[in-house]
């Protein structure tokens, strides 16, 4: 199915990057190989600079919200401006599928945890990172994807997620990581704010 580019996605960069993915999930199926691709692909797009318009990172009043920038037609793939006041974050959650993110601006406090292979016990934190503007990680793979991330510093932060599914449509995990408790929800897009 041919690339179609709605919304924000008119910048450049961010029409390079959604065609650069488009290619990437119709060439490739193994998880990893698709998101070291699409994390080249993100790094160079925020390297050679993305124009976000305030409709899309401006922060939610009480909580992080989720503004579409671009939705793959057949659901391969969703690309969204995720945004975190100052103070917010997410609960711990998982994804079912696999992600990238790229900080746009501002910075990123995440705590990563095992995805538990056993419902009912206590989550095992593994890892914990500070990422700043302009850097890159892939946040997920389906079998390794639950997280939990907050806004770090004095100013929102704006991050560039990639999905292999429409994140905004999709039902996930949270997590209630003392005891293992799971809770199913759908983040659902934000629509973008006018001005
Ligand atoms: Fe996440």
């Amino acid at each position: 199915m041919s690339t179609t580019v709605t919304g924000p996605a008119t910048d450049p960069a961010l029409f390079d990057l959604v065609t650069g993915i488009d290619e990437v999930v119709s060439r490739l199926d193994d998880e990893r190989a698709i998101t070291a691709a699409v994390a080249d692909l993100l790094q160079s797009a925020l390297d050679r600079g993305i124009d976000l318009p305030a409709s899309v990172t401006t922060p939610g009043e009480d909580r992080y919200v989720m503004y579409p920038l671009h939705v793959d037609p057949a659901g391969r793939f969703s690309i969204a401006s995720a945004v975190w006041d100052v103070g917010q974050g997410t609960p711990v959650h998982g994804h079912e599928t696999w992600g990238v993110v790229g900080i746009h601006s501002g910075a990123e406090h995440e705590v990563s945890f095992a995805k538990p292979r056993t419902p009912g016990v206590p989550l095992e934190q593994d890892g914990e990172e500070q990422w700043g503007a302009g850097s890159v990680t892939v946040c997920c793979t389906t079998d390794d994807d639950v997280h939990q991330v907050f806004c770090d510093g004095d100013e929102p932060c704006v991050g560039i997620h990639v999905y292999g599914a429409d994140i905004g449509t999709l039902e996930r995990r949270s997590y209630a990581p003392e005891t293992g408790e799971v809770s199913w929800f759908v983040s659902r897009w934000t629509p973008p704010v006018s001005s």
